[in-house]
């Protein structure tokens, strides 16, 4: 009895010198207890935040493996998607990552290789402990890889704490909407679609009015939307569209080029009324300021007038105390995106003006300058009347046509379009103009 309880003794005290061993060698060597194995089953996955990192913890045929948490595309939370043998697929846009070194596939390339960190678990507590120190994690990687924090853009960190304030106020972020309707505008390979605002699927904890949760946004701002099927597409599956609807509306609308893409493809062969889609967001801070004392100029080319529509169709209905002054610059008529319904906003509201100015050359008048004249408010969409509209890239002279003096010095400028159209306006408006950077709001236009 006697001699039996000093062996249960001498297993104890070892067991012990063990663990207290076991923990001074992870303190000294940067180790941190994140978890303990209860916390994680085989084939799960599971987050923690040990000095502020965001790192997923997953278990694969007994092993833990530790990675980044943040997808290294728009910042998509890793330990919400799924677990696949060694491959994680981030549940945004479905970039795969090897949870044994976190290097992305080759098949989704639109991701980089996140960090992998090193990981050690007490056997017989079950804790979980990670190695935290820089130089040390990811010791399949090369030793100049950055430490997690540099290795998160700016922009993927803010798109991870949107998502978590979106979390913490409870305020839905995913959703399950209908295609109501999709209308092709005459003349142009631009397509638009027409969701149901109301989530079908929605979580029973996250009902609103009807019962259902419903996709609440500001004017201006955008979500992703997953329409399914797309196969093989180099940008990945899911898209971002500007909504193009305002909020006052009850239905989400986009409007987008048709495109020999695979995701512009399947987007343009979905069923009305039959389709679901699952659509993320909303998010982006191009959105209407908030001090309506200050005029707002708006300065768009092409489909990059979506989110001013969306903002012009909010003020009028809302009857902001708003002057708004839009330049919305095209190749030529036919490409003018939601014209008559400008022109019936700019007729019933005063504080509304719309310029447009057409960009393509006249048939046979090549390189001849063009009068300036004010545009038309009651131009047909056809194309088949005269233009006595602007024609010509927006630039200083056509500005100070339309533009006070107060104008341009009290307005917030909005710049939405393409690349090569903001970099010119940027340069235009901050210097040529020298607007202040904070008077100017710009969004790249991504519905292409
Ligand atoms: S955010 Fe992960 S694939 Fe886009």
């Amino acid at each position: 009895m006697v001699s039996r309880s000093i062996v249960e003794l001498k297993s104890d005290i070892n067991t012990i010198c063990s663990l207290q061993s076991l923990n001074n060698t992870m303190a000294k060597e940067g180790y941190q207890k994140v978890a303990n194995k209860k916390d994680l089953p085989e084939g799960g996955l599971f987050k923690v935040e040990p000095q502020d990192r965001h790192i997923v913890l997953s278990m694969v045929n007994g092993k833990v493996y530790a990675m980044d948490a943040v997808c290294s595309h728009e910042g998509g939370p890793l330990e919400e998607g799924s677990l696949d043998g060694y491959n994680l697929t981030c549940p945004w846009h479905y970039a795969i990552f090897d949870v044994r070194n976190a290097k992305v596939s080759d098949q989704t390339v639109w991701a980089t290789d996140l960090d992998s960190y090193q990981v050690e678990v007490d056997e017989e507590s079950g804790d979980i402990y990670v190695n935290l120190e820089a130089g040390e994690k990811g010791k399949d990687k090369i030793s100049t890889q950055p430490s997690a924090k540099e290795e998160v853009p700016e922009t993927t960190q803010q798109l991870q704490e949107q998502r978590r304030r979106q979390d913490d106020s409870g305020k839905p972020s995913h959703f399950n909407l209908r295609l109501l309707e999709k209308q092709k505008v005459d003349g142009t390979d631009i397509m638009s679609f027409k969701f149901a605002k109301l989530d079908e699927e929605g979580q029973q904890q996250q009902q609103g009015q009807n019962g259902k949760k419903q996709l609440e946004y500001s004017a201006g701002q955008f979500a992703f939307f997953d329409i399914g099927g797309v196969y093989n597409d180099p940008e990945g599956p899911i898209r971002h569209f500007t909504i193009t609807s305002s909020p006052t509306e009850d239905f989400i609308m986009i409007s987008t080029r048709i495109r020999d893409t695979p995701y512009k493809k399947r987007l343009s062969s979905l069923e009305e009324n039959t389709t679901m889609v699952k659509v993320r967001g909303p998010e982006g801070k191009f959105t209407l300021h908030e001090d309506h004392s200050k005029p707002a100029v708006f300065l768009s080319g092409g489909i990059g007038v979506t989110p001013f529509r969306s903002m012009i169709k909010y003020a009028i209905v809302k009857q902001l105390p708003i002057k708004i002054i839009m330049f919305d610059s095209n190749r030529n008529e036919n490409n003018i995106l939601y014209k008559k319904e400008f022109d019936e906003f700019a007729g019933i509201n005063k504080n509304l003006k719309i310029v447009y100015t057409i960009t393509e050359e006249k048939e046979g008048k090549s390189g001849e300058e063009q009068p300036a004249q004010t545009p038309s408010l009651s131009s047909s969409n056809s194309g088949t009347a005269a233009w006595n509209g602007e024609r010509g890239r927006i630039d200083r002279a056509m500005l100070a046509r339309y533009l006070s003096d107060n104008d341009l010095k009290d307005s917030i400028f909005y710049i939405c379009g393409p690349p090569v159209m903001i970099k010119a306006m940027q340069n235009l408006i901050e210097n040529e103009l020298q607007i202040p950077k904070e008077r100017i709001k710009i969004e790249e236009f991504t519905g292409y």
